[in-house]
């Protein structure tokens, strides 16, 4: 039937959209309306409208508006007729030209550096395209209709079984589906916590918050914003030096590879910050961050794995897989669940319950561990030629940290600082 939307999208190859709407009656909205489009460029030289029945059908007025329209807008010169061929945008009808704004000049191509040092970026060309298309495929078809629907702000029950129990067998963590709550990353899930930019509070917990010495200067500055308070953790060569905390009721560590300097967190102050939780009735936010990619021996396990109860455990995809998916998980000691809920909203706002099914899938199918496996063999190699090219040429170099992840810390002689930075710019 001509009058079917089907139809006339078909005709003119696209939706037309038009507004009946201002003084004049229909008529004359409908001209201003469709001029509009053509002068704006919505309807390009040459495209065919659709026959007066099915656009006075689709719009809900009489036949002869719309011809009496057409015709208008011929005699206008915006349209034209012709016998066979229907009516179209005349060829010479000229769109829109933005002349108020200065049009933006592209800004100079930048020159890609020879080498990407950049620190803990995942090698972007390794992205398991086939696998994770196959995963994403088998989600769309199996997944029912009530997935295309609001998600719940939990996440998908596929995903957290899934993760509960990939988690449990490469690191260590205790929890059960129920406590694990989707987020789209561990910048995500440090707003749930601390609550968003401006204050105001809205989070679960509350500062003052203790932060290792160095971290991550992304972290701090949200957490600035969000009005809640840090204080700074020192450091040694066995990590956070758990002795120095202080009256805070929470503290955020990378246990597994401290972020930046690169070590695990000495095993005796991994027991020591669980019973400084456990006795001040606090929180250890766990930053779960690479901990896969361990290259000398086995991945260090989680400290969640010690007191379920005492810390949170935040892991996410971006190291393992690539930080463009933006999916993360929260493991929550049981009195958080129902608050980082409350926090997160009552529909799943975030984190693509589609791509939650994939990686539900690309989990439980291995090939999450299959490309963790690659990319650690990999890492390990492009770390390797690191070291030996540094060792090559520049012995008086300092190079740590290079156990674990995706960075490495190099210590440059003393004075050498401004030299080196002028060099490699
Ligand atoms: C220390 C640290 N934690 C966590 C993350 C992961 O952040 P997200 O999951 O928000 O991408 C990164 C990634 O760059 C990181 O460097």
């Amino acid at each position: 039937m001509d009058g079917s939307w089907v139809n006339y999208a078909e005709r003119i190859g696209a939706d037309l959209h038009l507004e009946l709407s201002g003084p004049g009656g229909r008529r004359a909205a409908l001209i201003r309306s469709l001029r509009e489009a053509v002068r704006g460029g919505r309807l390009a030289p040459g495209t065919r409208l659709p026959p007066y029945r099915s656009l006075a059908a689709d719009l809900g007025v009489a036949r002869n508006t719309v011809a009496d329209a057409y015709a208008e807008l011929v005699a206008e010169g915006w349209l034209t007729a012709r016998q066979g061929s229907g009516t179209r945008v005349a060829e010479r009808a000229e769109p829109l030209r933005h002349t108020a704004r200065v049009p933006r000049k592209a800004p100079p191509r930048a020159r890609g550096p020879r080498h990407d040092l950049r620190q803990g970026t995942p090698d972007a060309s390794s992205f398991p395209r086939a696998a994770w298309l196959a995963s994403y495929r088998r989600a769309l078809q199996q997944a029912p209709n009530e997935v295309f629907g609001p998600g719940d702000p939990a996440g998908r029950v596929e995903l957290r079984e899934a993760l509960t129990e990939y988690l449990a067998r490469a690191r260590g963590v205790r929890t059960e589906p129920d406590r694990i709550v989707i987020c789209s990353g561990f910048a995500h899930a440090l707003r749930l916590l601390f609550g968003q930019a401006g204050g105001g509070g809205g989070g679960v917990l509350r500062g003052p918050l203790a932060v290792e010495a160095y971290g991550l200067g992304f972290h701090r500055e949200l957490l600035a914003a969000a009005g809640v308070r840090t204080v700074p953790l020192p450091l040694d060569e066995h990590g956070a030096r758990i002795e120095r905390l202080g009256r805070e009721r929470a503290v955020l560590l990378t246990p597994a590879h401290q972020f930046p300097t690169g070590g695990p967190l000495d095993p005796a102050r991994r027991a020591a910050v669980v019973d400084w939780a456990r006795a001040r009735g606090g929180v250890i936010v766990e930053d779960d961050y690479d901990g896969e990619f361990r290259y000398d021996r086995k991945p260090v396990g989680a400290v969640q794995g010690l007191d379920p109860e005492r810390v949170i455990f935040v892991g996410s995809v971006s190291k393992s897989l690539s930080p463009a998916v933006r999916l993360g998980w929260m493991v929550l000691p049981e009195r958080y669940v129902d608050d980082v809920l409350a926090a997160k909203g009552e529909r799943e706002a975030w984190a693509s319950v589609l791509d939650q099914l994939s990686l539900a899938d690309f989990i439980s199918r291995g090939s999450y561990d299959r490309h963790v496996r690659r990319m650690r063999q990999r890492y390990r190699s492009r770390r390797d030629r690191l070291a030996a090219a540094l060792a090559a040429h520049a012995p008086h170099v300092e190079v740590t940290g290079v156990a674990a992840g995706l960075h490495a810390v190099l210590r440059l002689p003393p004075g050498t600082e401004r030299s080196t930075v002028k060099a490699a710019t």
